[in-house]
């Protein structure tokens, strides 16, 4: 602020100075010379209001204002959307799954094995050492998907767009072409805030030191979706899913039936979310307050209310565009591929696909494995084939949290 308090009063003296060659000598002569002390302090003037951001300047945010947020959820539940409301803050810099590497490179490895693993690089990437990559990628491979982090995307990562704009990943991926990985940690640096989201967590003990490390001022949002749609949706895209789903089931792949692999997930992820939800209950209050559990459904029925919840969570200030912006993607109509969709009657339908597309049988099955997990987080079951595919027969209730 000093630099930009003396930068005007410079251009002030400039302005008299100018004003006194102007009555003092030949108009003419000195029309050019006053042009260029009028016009270049103003040039450099807008150079440096439009290139200046106080948030480049590690050393101007407190320590005490540092937040590390763990966005803690499963496949197909949205999390790639909460990720992405986070990302576009300009306050902070944001990794999706950094742990894909923990798993992809030891995949010989089964979930329970890599735990503390994904744990360590967890604590280093909050801590911005991303040293910890080391281990488990080549030194000229790019970071998975590393285009859905805005922060990697603008200064001083990349220099195609301002760090307040927001950037679509696939923009970012043409014109930011191969991510630069020696950056990465000057960018995470610069930034008050550091969130990731993973999906690699399926208990909360793991995560206990980084709760309680005083070095991490950590807070975790715990977003979880009906098991049914999550279900109906891995279906959709079973392939894609099928290392991760090696990872969780370890040596047992083998000797499940192959038609159950489905469901052994399911239960493995209804369980996880039930464990986790649990032990945040038993915390002490200190720590109690630094979780926080949000069901997708809420999140797509209410997304500018939701959203300033999640922001007051973390401590961010939910900025005019970014409210814009959320009202914009959650306004798309029709089946479109934006997993996002709050048109009334259209979203309703959207979010409840799994009710018209699966077979009742399956939802019966899923509904017993998961019944523990569902009663707990208001997913009410279907009693019958009528009920499913009546979409006025209401399967959510309202949640109270303690
Ligand atoms: C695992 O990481 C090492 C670097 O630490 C790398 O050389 C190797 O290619 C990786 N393996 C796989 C399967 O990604
Ligand atoms: C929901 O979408 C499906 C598939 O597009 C359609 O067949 C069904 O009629 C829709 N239902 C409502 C209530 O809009
Ligand atoms: C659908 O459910 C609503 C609410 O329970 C009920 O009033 C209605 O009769 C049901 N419709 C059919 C066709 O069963």
């Amino acid at each position: 602020m000093d630099t930009q308090q003396s930068l005007t009063s410079v251009y002030f003296s400039y302005l008299q100075q100018a004003a006194c060659f102007a009555s003092c000598t030949m108009f003419w002569a000195n029309k050019i010379k006053l042009l260029a002390l009028l016009v270049l302090p103003f040039l450099a003037f807008l150079l440096f209001q439009t290139f200046y951001h106080p948030s480049y300047s590690p050393g101007l945010i407190g320590k005490s204002s540092h937040k590390h947020v763990l966005i803690l959820s499963s496949w197909r539940s949205g999390s790639s959307f909460v990720g992405q409301l986070f990302s576009q803050h300009p306050n902070v810099f944001y990794l999706m799954e950094p742990a894909w590497h923990v798993w992809t490179n030891l995949s010989c490895g089964n979930a329970g094995q890599l735990q503390m693993a994904v744990r360590d690089l967890v604590r280093s990437v909050f801590l911005c050492d991303m040293s910890v990559f080391d281990a488990y990628m080549a030194q000229d491979s790019s970071l998975f998907q590393w285009e859905t982090s805005r922060a990697l995307c603008s200064p001083p990562a990349c220099h195609f767009f301002n760090r307040e704009a927001i950037i679509p990943w696939a923009d970012c991926k043409t014109l930011c072409g191969k991510q630069p990985f020696n950056t990465i940690e000057e960018v995470c640096r610069s930034y008050s805030h550091v969130v990731i989201k993973e999906v690699r967590f399926f208990s909360l003990k793991p995560l206990h030191p980084l709760l309680t490390d005083p070095s991490l001022n950590l807070h975790i949002i715990h977003l979880i979706r009906d098991p049914r749609a999550i279900f109906h949706s891995r279906k959709n895209i079973e392939v894609e899913l099928i290392a991760d789903s090696h990872v969780v089931m370890g040596t047992q792949w083998k000797t499940i039936k192959k038609e159950d692999h489905p469901y052994y997930m399911m239960k493995t992820i209804c369980q996880s979310h039930k464990e986790i939800y649990e032990a945040a209950q038993l915390l002490p209050d200190s720590l109690r307050e630094r979780y926080l559990l949000i069901r997708y459904e809420d999140l797509v029925q209410d997304p500018l209310i939701q959203t300033a919840k999640l922001y007051e969570f973390a401590g961010l200030p939910f900025l005019p565009h970014l409210q814009k912006w959320v009202q914009i993607i959650t306004q798309g109509k029709g089946m479109g591929k934006h997993p996002f969709h709050t048109d009334s009657r259209n979203a309703r339908n959207i979010s409840q696909a799994w009710r018209w597309s699966l077979p009742h049988d399956r939802v019966v099955k899923l509904q017993k494995i998961c019944k523990d997990t569902m009663d707990l987080m208001g997913y009410l079951p279907v009693l019958s084939e009528e009920d499913q595919r009546n979409l006025s027969m209401l399967v959510l209730s309202t949640l109270e949290l303690p």
